[in-house]
């Protein structure tokens, strides 16, 4: 006799192999058929994706009045440190395994001629693909942002200063913002090759090491205690749990190579997934693993940043404050007049305030208050910094916030932490001010009158917002605008109380 229990548990197993959004052709046919695009889990490895299919709009009766964007580089041929520890001795082993070993049909054959598209020499350099994603981005912003650009008719500048468009000074930073110029100037002002006509538009390099004013872009090279390595052994601990499970997988399907595979095996032909599709167009590995396994590499690369360059290193908000105050001061933006200046005092290695007023950068980019639109490209650490500095996804109200570590023993699905939506190819991060006319109607819900309503002379009715990949994301602690967004005012505090906590990088980046 069936006990009831062992009845339940019967109907239960028929119950999950009916569930029709897993596997529906796994009874006719062997292969894994994936309800997920696992280019959008690989988190610094996924090429530019846009989340929702439209960014989200501004709250109604608002327009932009400026915006500040940090933008991480397109899509590259691989990553030197990914390549070294994992993907090349994978390729190697692959190489010398004897192909008449590995089975001549189903999903996994493809090993058998499968040879690797990436090279040495280079590793590293933005790909035809990433250039082709960073023109459409530039067309995207010049289609979301176009109020804020400068007039595309225009042809001299007559002695007026320069739209600029900033990038970290690595090769591929600078081809990314070629490219992303290219999208969105006209010819006559973007010049031949993306460098801008150096007059309408200009393409400003900012030198990576250089310890005075690039912080803002490459903060992390400028900061010597900062590293990456140890973030490796609470991911490769994670790694381990996951990638047993796929090994036992293999055994029955290609029993003698899957002997050989090590956990770095594994990731490998997970990251080959990504780094092939962006040399090649499309890659076999992507169709090898089950989403639970992309859910789980993805959890992998959430880990390793959370520890490198998240919530879980005590560095990122030092790191991620000189672009936000950069940008906090192009965004209030006071034209020629500006008097901020004078605020700002570097001394003793802190930022010194003065109570009223945000801190404006002492050096360059300090004088382009003309210019409604910020663009700086970067690196992937950048992004992330910015996420911290900024609290976003860090929200108590979540399930798990950002700044919650991650269990490495069993993956956290509902975590706020998701680096594949912030740190992919060309992931950014925009803070856009804005302002809001409107009748009492259009107020949005909770606000006060005063602070909707346009009144001619008071800087009080700007707003703005944290847009991540063009969705709004609420920066907790910053958030009594309409929609999740932030009064300016509140923002200006906000940003300085933050700069207090976080703003002696001497005493944290020194080497002792
Ligand atoms: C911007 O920085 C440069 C270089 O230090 C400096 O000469 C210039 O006065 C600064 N401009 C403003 C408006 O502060
Ligand atoms: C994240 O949220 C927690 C809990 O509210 C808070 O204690 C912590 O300071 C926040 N992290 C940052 C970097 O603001």
């Amino acid at each position: 006799m069936i006990s009831q229990s062992s009845l339940a548990t019967l109907c239960l197993l028929a119950l999950v192999h009916a569930l029709p959004s897993q596997r529906p052709f796994e009874a006719s046919n062997s292969k894994i058929v994936n309800e997920i695009e696992p280019l959008k889990h690989l988190s610094a490895i996924s090429p530019f994706y846009v989340p929702t299919s439209e960014p989200d709009p501004l709250p109604q009766g608002c327009s932009l009045e400026t915006v500040s964007v940090l933008i991480r580089h397109s899509a590259i041929l691989g990553n030197d440190e990914e390549y070294e520890q994992t993907m090349g001795p994978f390729i190697e082993k692959l190489a010398k395994f004897d192909k008449e070993k590995l089975p001549r049909l189903g999903e996994w054959s493809f090993l058998r001629d499968w040879k690797s598209p990436l090279k040495e020499d280079e590793l590293d350099e933005l790909s035809e693909r990433g250039k082709r994603d960073s023109k459409f981005l530039g067309k995207y912003f010049r289609k979301q942002y176009g109020s804020l650009f400068p007039d595309p008719k225009k042809h001299k500048g007559k002695g007026k200063p320069s739209y600029k468009v900033w990038t970290a000074s690595s090769q591929r930073d600078i081809d990314s913002a070629r490219s992303y110029i290219l999208g969105s100037f006209p010819a006559h002002q973007s010049g031949g090759k993306g460098e801008g006509d150096g007059d309408v538009v200009q393409l400003i390099k900012v030198p990576n090491k250089a310890k005075d004013w690039d912080r803002s872009l490459t903060p992390h090279k400028a900061c010597d205690t900062f590293e990456k390595q140890s973030s490796l052994k609470p991911a490769n601990q994670w790694l381990k749990v996951y990638a047993k499970g796929i090994k036992e997988r293999l055994h029955s399907e290609i029993p003698h190579f899957a002997r050989e595979l090590s956990d770095q095996d594994i990731l490998a032909m997970q990251m080959l997934c990504g780094y092939e599709s962006i040399a090649t167009g499309s890659s076999p590995f992507c169709h090898v693993f089950t989403d639970s396994e992309w859910r789980d590499v993805e959890y992998y690369f959430d880990i390793r940043w959370y520890h490198a360059i998240g919530y879980g290193s005590h560095l990122s908000p030092y790191l991620g404050l000189p672009w936000v105050k950069t940008a906090a001061h192009l965004l209030e933006g006071k034209d020629a007049d500006d008097s901020g200046h004078e605020s700002v005092m570097f001394n003793g290695g802190s930022w010194m305030l003065s109570k009223s007023k945000l801190p404006g950068p002492r050096l360059p980019p300090n004088a382009t208050h003309s210019q409604l639109l910020h663009p700086s490209f970067t690196h992937r650490e950048s992004p992330a910094f910015v996420a911290v500095f900024l609290n976003l996804y860090n929200s108590s109200s979540l399930a798990h916030p950002a700044s919650e570590p991650l269990p490495l023993d069993h993956r956290v699905d509902d975590r706020a932490w998701r680096s594949s939506h912030l740190i992919s190819f060309l992931g950014h991060v925009a803070l856009e001010r804005f302002k809001c006319t409107g009748t009492e109607d259009t107020k949005p819900h909770g606000l006060l009158e005063e602070d909707y309503l346009i009144r001619p002379g008071s800087p009080s009715h700007s707003f703005v917002r944290a847009v991540v990949n063009g969705k709004a994301e609420t920066m907790t602690g910053c958030e009594d605008g309409p929609e999740g967004s932030c009064r300016w005012k509140t923002f200006r505090k906000f940003v300085d109380d933050r700069v207090e906590r976080w703003g002696d990088w001497e005493s944290v980046c020194d080497k002792k």
